[in-house]
């Protein structure tokens, strides 16, 4: 066990830490715990009352379903009643890592978890602490992102802690996730396979293996799984999604930058917060969550973002920072 508050594990390669995560969770308890995408709030996916504990702690509602986490790909099969050619072809080649699929569940899985849903949101994560916890837990882990709903998932440990710390017994801590956004979520539901969340995955590389995946449509008004609401992942401050900073007068308003790059008026800016400096979308992506947090804790009136190119991870960055800034008008 590391050092440090009570029931917050600091030791990265501390099997010990690991084991005790699991011995909680084989008791119905939630556990705070790394992935590559982010951190996950995980209890006993096939147990019903540890699941609501995540629901409680998260103030999550009912009807927003859950994703499994296994430790093996052949663990789907246990999970799911079918696997279509497609899924089977990304399982093969992408597990573990940023993607999960969406199956007609089996019925060991319960509703708790699918919102009443007949199907199930399944992924391996590509991250060590994870699957030796899910490995431990001797079952599937069900796991959200680990931050109270609506709000910015967590990339370290420190923000589960922040947010969630006093209703957690233990937050593994495997230092900042190094995807930083959530995994691709596609669903194989009913014929084409469609894509139900951007993420760590991009789209480019999953139809380069299996063809046109179906998108959702521009402006997610209606959202495409339960739970995907238009105004996500939002934190306190207002966030705007702007070109052009020139066309705003933001006199005597503290206004905080997110940007690839430097803003053209760096002046017109408290605090300024570049995703990549070299532009790197991958880089971006990672540091994403972690820069809309601080510039959050700063009180600021508005934080300006600018779009990236809608390619590769900069879908799942525009994603995120569109649920972030739904419907925020700024008058000037
Ligand atoms: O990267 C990730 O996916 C992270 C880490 C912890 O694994 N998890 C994560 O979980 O982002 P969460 O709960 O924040 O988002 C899961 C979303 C739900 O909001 C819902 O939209 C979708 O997955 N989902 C889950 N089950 C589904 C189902 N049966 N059908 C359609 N969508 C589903
Ligand atoms: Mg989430």
């Amino acid at each position: 066990m590391g050092k440090g508050q009570q029931g917050y594990a600091f030791a990265m390669e501390d099997d010990e830490a690991i084991r005790r995560a699991a011995e909680i969770i084989r008791r119905g308890g939630p556990v705070a715990f790394p992935t590559e995408t982010v951190y996950g709030l995980g209890a006993d996916a096939l147990a019903p009352l540890a699941v609501a504990r995540i629901f409680e702690v998260k103030k999550r509602p009912y009807f927003d379903p859950l994703i499994l986490h296994v430790a093996n790909p052949g663990d789907l099969g246990q999970l799911v009643t079918e696997i279509p050619s497609g899924a089977k072809k990304l399982v093969d080649r992408l597990w573990p890592g940023p993607l999960t699929v969406v199956l007609p569940k089996k019925e060991v899985v319960p509703d708790i978890v699918t919102a009443g849903l007949p199907t199930v949101a399944v992924r391996m994560p590509r991250h060590a602490i994870a699957l030796r916890l899910i490995q431990l837990a001797e079952s599937p882990i069900a796991a959200p992102s680990a931050n109270p709903f609506g709000y910015l998932s967590p990339t370290t440990a420190a923000h589960v802690r922040d947010q969630l710390g006093d209703q957690v017994d233990l937050i593994l801590d495997g230092g900042p996730c190094p995807v930083g956004v959530e995994s691709t979520i596609l669903s194989f539901v009913g014929g084409k396979p469609r894509l139900l969340r951007p993420g760590g995955v991009t789209l480019e590389e999953i139809e380069a293996m299996i063809g046109r995946v179906e998108r959702p449509p521009e402006e997610a008004d209606h959202p495409q799984s339960p739970g995907m609401l238009p105004k996500h992942y939002a934190p306190r401050t207002p966030i705007m999604l702007d070109r052009s900073e020139e066309g705003y007068d933001y006199s005597g308003k503290r206004v905080g930058w997110l940007g690839l790059r430097e803003p053209g008026q760096p002046h017109a800016f408290q605090h300024v917060e570049i995703l990549s400096g070299i532009g790197d979308l991958k880089e971006a992506a990672a540091n994403l969550f972690a820069a809309i947090r601080r510039l959050d804790a700063l009180n600021l009136d508005l934080i300006v973002a600018e779009p990236v190119p809608e390619v590769g991870l900069g879908r799942a960055i525009m994603d995120r920072l569109r649920r972030a800034s739904h419907r925020v008008q700024w008058d000037g």
